[in-house]
């Protein structure tokens, strides 16, 4: 077992989300823009190479690792890393997650379940075929829901995230909520976070969650969870339900102080935050050196990990960073 891996503010690093890819078959427009360019296959990690990035980590106390993109299920191997990393859920790792966009979900459900994962997160921003079709650019909202409910089915905790988007689904907000508590599902609301240049202002769209909340609670009771998930959420309960409600508020509640994550891109570098560019490029350094030029790589990384982010969603900003959340995966 390697350095237990600790930041220079105090913060100790237990969750990896790790990008598996940077394609994605939707182009949801407060991710991307329309026309995006991916990487080429020969600059991306093999599969290998992920995992025993990985199990460096696991060996160095994380416990959590989630799978992202772009979308995690576009990448053929990706059921075979599933399976490799899930052989250490219940000793090293206390979870194995992803997040989707839901669309290959359905046929995705039940091998990710004989691996060892027990949750999704799947991203939802509208149930309305034309909407959902406006918004994502491309999709089809009835392939998504048959894979959420395939995914329920098949025995693993749904959450949805939705991001919330002023006059493109406020109103749907509270419907979906509802819908998730007849469905057995959680849910998390999301503010839009100004990563990577999209084709329209992130300012015209952006709802603080603030308001949001306010109205909910006037619709559903709600009372506050202690329930963590590691992750960024505060969570509130729907008495007499199932569900719980999160809310992920990077500009109206920041939560940088309980910062536990870092962030594993499909080329190979170790984004330190997701609001900055500060990496360091893990594929090389074991290319170069094996494992310990890998420990010393993450723990160059740690060393200038960012206390915090500093998103500001004002008129005409330029985005917090360039590159786009599909890159590092959220
Ligand atoms: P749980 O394990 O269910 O708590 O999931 P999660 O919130 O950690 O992961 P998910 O991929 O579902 O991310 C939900 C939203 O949280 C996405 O919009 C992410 O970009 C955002 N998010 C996750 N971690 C961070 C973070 O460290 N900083 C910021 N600003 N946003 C984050
Ligand atoms: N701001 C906030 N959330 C975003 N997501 C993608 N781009 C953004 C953004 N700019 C969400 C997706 C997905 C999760 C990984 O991040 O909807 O649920
Ligand atoms: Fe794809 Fe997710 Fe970005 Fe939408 S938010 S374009 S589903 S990576």
């Amino acid at each position: 077992v390697g350095q237990p891996l600790a930041d220079q503010h105090g913060r100790v690093i237990r969750y990896l989300r790790i990008s598996v890819t940077d394609r994605c078959d939707l182009r949801c427009r407060y991710c991307m823009a329309e026309n995006m360019t991916f990487l080429p296959r020969a600059k991306l990690l093999s599969l290998e190479e992920i995992a025993v990035i990985a199990e460096r980590f696991i060996a160095r106390g994380v416990t959590k690792i989630r799978l992202s993109g772009g979308e995690p299920l576009v990448r053929r191997d990706v059921g075979d890393l599933v399976r490799r990393l899930g052989r250490h859920v219940g000793t090293g790792l206390d979870e194995l997650t992803m997040t989707t966009n839901g669309t290959r979900l359905a046929r995705y459900a039940p091998e990710m379940v004989e691996a060892g994962m027990a949750r999704v997160n799947v991203s939802l921003d509208s149930r309305d075929p034309d909407r959902f079709r406006f918004i994502t650019r491309h999709g089809d909202v009835d392939g998504v829901l048959r894979g959420i409910l395939a995914a329920r089915d098949a025995g693993l905790a749904v959450k949805i995230n939705m991001v919330a988007l002023k006059g493109l689904n406020e109103d749907e907000i509270a419907p979906m909520l509802q819908w998730c508590i007849d469905e057995g599902l959680d849910l998390s609301l999301i503010e839009t976070m100004p990563l990577g240049a999209i084709d329209e202002d992130r300012v015209d769209r952006f709802l603080p969650l603030t308001a949001v909340f306010d109205d909910l609670s006037a619709r559903f009771p709600l009372a506050r969870a202690a329930h963590r998930t590691g992750g960024p959420a505060r969570y509130w309960r729907v008495e007499g339900t199932q569900t719980r409600l999160g809310l992920i508020s990077p500009l109206t509640a920041n939560f940088c102080d309980g910062c536990n994550r870092v962030r594993l891109t499909t080329e190979g570098k170790l984004f330190m935050c997701l609001g900055h560019e500060d990496q360091v490029d893990l594929k090389a350094a074991l290319r170069a050196g094996g494992l310990p030029a890998l420990d010393a790589a993450i723990d160059a990384g740690l060393a200038i990990k960012p206390a915090r982010h500093d998103f500001r969603i004002e008129s005409g900003a330029a985005p917090a960073v360039s590159r786009h959340m599909s890159v590092t995966g959220g």
